[in-house]
């Protein structure tokens, strides 16, 4: 744990006012308190009557934190702690790349380029000489190169024209850095719009030109998308005659889903992502009707580290999680402690050689024009 500042309790708190070991409450910065004027930072708990009284540029409002995790008992020491907050995209940039490195995301994928790709994308173009790709929230760009190679192999010689829209650019510049370092990329334009989806539609929809594409892809970006039904909508609308749409998203059995549904009270409400697996996006499609296949991979993501307090990994592993900056030091004992319980069930971990491996598994949904 962190602190903002740590004192003996300084005011008598009914133990009715605290919750999950948090309390409302301030501190006078300055460090001092207009009512003692001691030189060290003052805490208090305040009421919602008190809050008038405590208009000063002096008195910062924060979560008070008590030391015990029993709330039926006065807190002995109380503690101000930096609160919840989501991860910025740089953040979210560093704690992605962590769960990477420590699960089978992309080889996942990778099955699925290897066993199926090949087949999904064989008629694409319907023997035209270009190809026209869109790769939406395409990250780094990894994937994305790996289904171009995956199509040239099945189209020699004919060109891919293939556009990006990545509203991070960070990523768009670890995307450009990779196909510098391609030698394999002759027959392939690179077009960039560091844009979100919705800005990208909205643009679109601006200029008219009802420009089409032969195969559109959405690997797990879906959750941060503004509205989703109305961005499979634009998107599919957006395909060639014979086009594919390619969603990659969390299958409805991994443990994801299973900490959505079951301990969904034990998120902190600042992750503003949707909780939506393969299930809600096949609801979607039915109601749209419109025609789709679904191919499921099985993924892991080894979180051991998670249940270690001060664990540099652990820590990126819970962040990424919950969609929050720095969770094990900014979140209460209590909502730690639930969270961790809850990871270690069977229905989201299993365990291999002393590691607990949460279960990440993908479906992978086609859908025709
Ligand atoms: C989990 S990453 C996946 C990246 C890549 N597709 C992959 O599988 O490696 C999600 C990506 O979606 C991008 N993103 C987030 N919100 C988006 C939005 N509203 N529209 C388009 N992309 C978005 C993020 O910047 C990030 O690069």
């Amino acid at each position: 744990m962190e602190p903002l500042a740590k004192v003996k309790r300084v005011c008598k708190t009914k133990p009715s006012k605290i919750t999950d070991c948090r309390i409302r409450g301030g501190v006078f910065t300055k460090g001092s308190c207009p009512m003692n004027g001691t030189r060290w930072p003052v805490v208090r708990t305040i009421n919602e009557d008190d809050d008038k009284r405590l208009k000063s540029e002096n008195f910062k409002k924060v979560t008070l934190l008590t030391s015990s995790d029993d709330s039926a008992s006065l807190p002995k020491e109380l503690c101000t702690m930096r609160p919840m907050r989501s991860l910025t995209a740089e953040e979210y940039v560093k704690t992605f790349q962590s769960f990477l490195d420590h699960s089978t995301e992309h080889q996942c994928m990778d099955q699925f380029n290897k066993k199926e790709l090949p087949n999904i994308v064989a008629s694409l173009g319907n023997g035209n000489s270009t190809i026209n790709v869109l790769g939406v929230g395409s990250g780094t760009g990894g994937q994305d190169l790996k289904m171009i190679r995956t199509i040239q192999s099945k189209h020699p010689g004919v060109f891919i024209k293939n556009e990006v829209i990545e509203p991070n650019p960070q990523h768009i510049l670890a995307y450009k850095e990779a196909i510098k370092n391609s030698s394999d990329l002759n027959n392939v334009s690179f077009t960039w719009h560091q844009l979100t989806s919705m800005e990208y539609e909205k643009q679109a929809k601006g200029w008219n030109t009802g420009k089409k594409y032969d195969f559109i892809h959405m690997i797990q970006m879906l959750y941060r998308v503004e509205d989703i039904a109305s961005t499979i909508k634009f998107f599919h609308s957006c395909l060639n005659r014979y086009g594919k749409l390619l969603i990659i998203i969390l299958s409805g059995d991994s443990g994801w889903a299973s900490i959505w549904k079951k301990y969904r009270h034990c998120l902190p409400p600042t992750d503003t992502g949707h909780y939506i697996t393969a299930n809600d996006i096949k609801v979607i499609l039915e109601e749209m009707a419109l025609k789709y296949e679904v191919y499921d991979f099985p993924s892991v993501w080894d979180i051991t580290e998670c249940f270690i307090d001060g664990d540099t990994t652990g820590g990126h592993t819970l962040d990424f999680l919950t969609g929050t900056k720095d969770f094990m030091n900014t979140a209460p004992l209590g909502l730690k402690q639930q969270l961790r319980q809850a990871l270690d069930q069977p229905e989201c971990s299993t365990k291999k050689e002393g590691r607990i491996l949460f279960r990440n598994d993908l479906s992978m949904i086609v859908v025709s024009s």
